[in-house]
């Protein structure tokens, strides 16, 4: 609402996004030149005069502690103040998403880059904690991902002046935002001190890990109990991807007792990240990805629709730089992307993965075979139960089943298979492979495998940034510059900007890994 309007020096230009606190808006700072970022709350709403003149006090108060915080991983501050009935403060503007969005994105990123994310922010803790500034509110929405890849934490120690008001902001109904970080001591309301923000990390980590978050529950007061009293599932029971050793660093985290968690976050992160790539992870990878197509490059150059802009546009596939971020663990790409709500169909799954149906299982005696043989006596023949099943894959695809040619069909098909648990393999260009686990358990019964789109991502950057942009005709919600996702196949972009003509390039996309692109717009006439 406040588009167009002035604070302090800045001109306000769009609105970024806004939390339990505030509305945080872009702006331009007229004598720097620069864009920054303003998070403004509005005093009006909260209570009596002398309520508003605590909250301010305590807003800035906390501005000027963080204030002195200066790393390449926490948003810089500028500028901090009171206006009208609104206090507000002046930061770097990150351009890129935020880890919340980055978390919820589909398909998710791999977890190597997500797990990196957070190692990212356990470094910049570290260094705030050395200057004795605590965070407070470390969640996904407070971690900021450029394009690039490097993560900084946003808000430190705005949750103390909220906390402060606490007591105002309740009263008047303002949402406190989700209470899923909040280390214990702090839903008790003890002292604070850097381990807080240990805990809050490890809760991020934890649903980088899993998807899940590892105290949900349905409302705040369930929430609250849960962070009290529960021990969350281990994160290998939720993702297969995730190795044993990886539960026991989460466990030691996610201890109720702060002197019993890691001494600093980046230990914690260091053992995690050591954890994780613990031996058990092989074996699952093995047989997860195969990219279709090795040619790594998606885009091509022919740009035939509005031509005229041709001379002065660039663009530059960066290809290299963009698989040094990401593309060691694009390899692992569906590994650590599904979520375990739903592990049975769209999980590549692994041999130890769940099988799709939790029947009892028939005994070890029978074979692997889809037939009793014609040799074994009756006895033996009464004991190899065997089952037609329907095999439905969406969409169709070629399957075999425990790698063998002679099961090999094309989806919807029957097939004859021993009771029991079998590997099913699904394949078809332009999707994930899948492999599940399968128990065939009754005659006629129907065995549903859903395959995922395989999609490629393409990171573009715009000359000047905000550019929206199209594919095939539908406007993504996101702004240059960022990481779209994009199916196999060919497509159409279009990028936009008000003042500048837009500009239109062809893309085809053969693999998924992360490519970049760059373009400078030119002015329109
Ligand atoms: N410095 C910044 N640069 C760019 N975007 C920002 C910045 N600070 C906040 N944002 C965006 O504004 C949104 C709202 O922020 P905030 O009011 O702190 O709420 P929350 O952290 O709960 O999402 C964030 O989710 C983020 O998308
Ligand atoms: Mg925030």
């Amino acid at each position: 609402m406040l588009e167009g309007t002035q604070i302090g020096r800045f001109r306000v230009l769009s609105e970024l996004g806004h939390g339990g606190m505030g509305t945080v808006y872009r702006a331009e700072d007229p004598i720097i030149g620069r864009t920054v970022a303003i998070k403004v709350v509005r005093l009006d709403d909260v209570g009596s005069p002398e309520m508003q003149r605590h909250l301010a006090q305590s807003f800035l108060r906390e501005i000027h502690t963080a204030g002195v915080l200066q790393h390449p991983g926490i948003v810089s501050i500028y500028d901090a103040g009171k206006q009208d009935n609104m206090a507000y403060i002046v930061m770097e503007l990150v351009p890129g998403s935020t880890f919340e969005a980055m978390l919820s994105a589909s398909p998710r990123p791999p977890l190597p880059a997500l797990l990196d994310v957070c190692r990212q922010a356990s470094a910049a803790l570290d260094y705030a904690h050395a200057h004795g500034v605590i965070h407070r509110d470390i969640k996904p929405s407070n971690i900021l991902v450029q394009p690039g890849g490097a993560a900084k934490i946003v808000d430190f120690g705005i949750a103390k002046a909220a906390q402060a008001s606490t007591m105002i902001l309740s009263q008047t109904g303002t949402t406190l935002g989700t209470p899923d970080y909040m280390s214990p001591e702090q839903v008790m309301g003890k002292p604070l001190d850097g381990r807080t923000d240990q805990w809050s990390l490890a809760v991020v980590a934890y649903t980088a890990l899993t998807g899940l978050r590892p105290f949900a529950g349905e409302h705040f007061t369930q929430v609250m109990g849960r962070i009290m009293n529960d021990a969350p599932r281990p994160p290998s029971a939720l993702n297969p991807a995730v190795s044993p050793a990886a539960d026991a660093v989460m466990a030691q985290s996610l201890a109720k007792d702060p002197a019993q968690r890691f001494p600093s976050c980046s230990a914690f992160m260091a053992a995690l990240g050591e954890a994780y790539a613990a031996p058990s992870r092989e074996n699952v990878t093995v047989t997860m990805v195969t990219p279709r197509t090795p040619p790594p490059l998606p885009v091509q150059e022919a740009p035939p629709s509005p031509p005229p802009q041709r001379k002065t546009l660039r663009w530059v596939v960066g290809v290299a730089a963009a698989l040094a971020v990401l593309g060691g663990a694009a390899v692992a790409w569906r590994m650590g992307q599904s979520p375990p709500s739903a592990p049975a169909p769209g999980e590549p799954a692994p041999q130890v993965a769940a099988p799709q149906t939790r029947a009892p299982r028939p005994r070890k005696t029978s074979p692997n075979k889809p037939a009793p043989a014609a040799s074994a006596g009756p006895a033996a023949a009464r004991e190899i139960r065997t089952h037609t099943v329907q095999l439905v894959s969406t969409p169709d695809a070629d399957i075999v089943v425990d790698d063998k040619p002679e099961s090999a069909c094309h989806s919807p098909c029957s097939l004859t298979l021993a009771a029991g648990s079998h590997t099913v393999r699904a394949t078809r260009a332009g999707y994930y492979p899948l492999q599940a686990g399968i128990d065939v358990q009754s005659d006629g019964q129907q065995i549903p495998l859903n395959l995922e789109q395989a999609t490629g991502s393409l990171m573009i950057k715009t000359d000047p940034q905000g550019a929206t942009i199209s594919a095939d005709g539908t406007v993504l919600g996101s702004l240059t510059a960022t990481t779209i996702h994009l199916a196999m196949g060919h497509h159409t972009i279009v990028l936009a900007k008000d003042g500048f003509a837009p500009y239109s390039f062809e893309v085809t996309v053969e693999d998924s890994l992360v490519h970049t692109m760059s373009v400078t717009l030119a002015p329109a006439h």
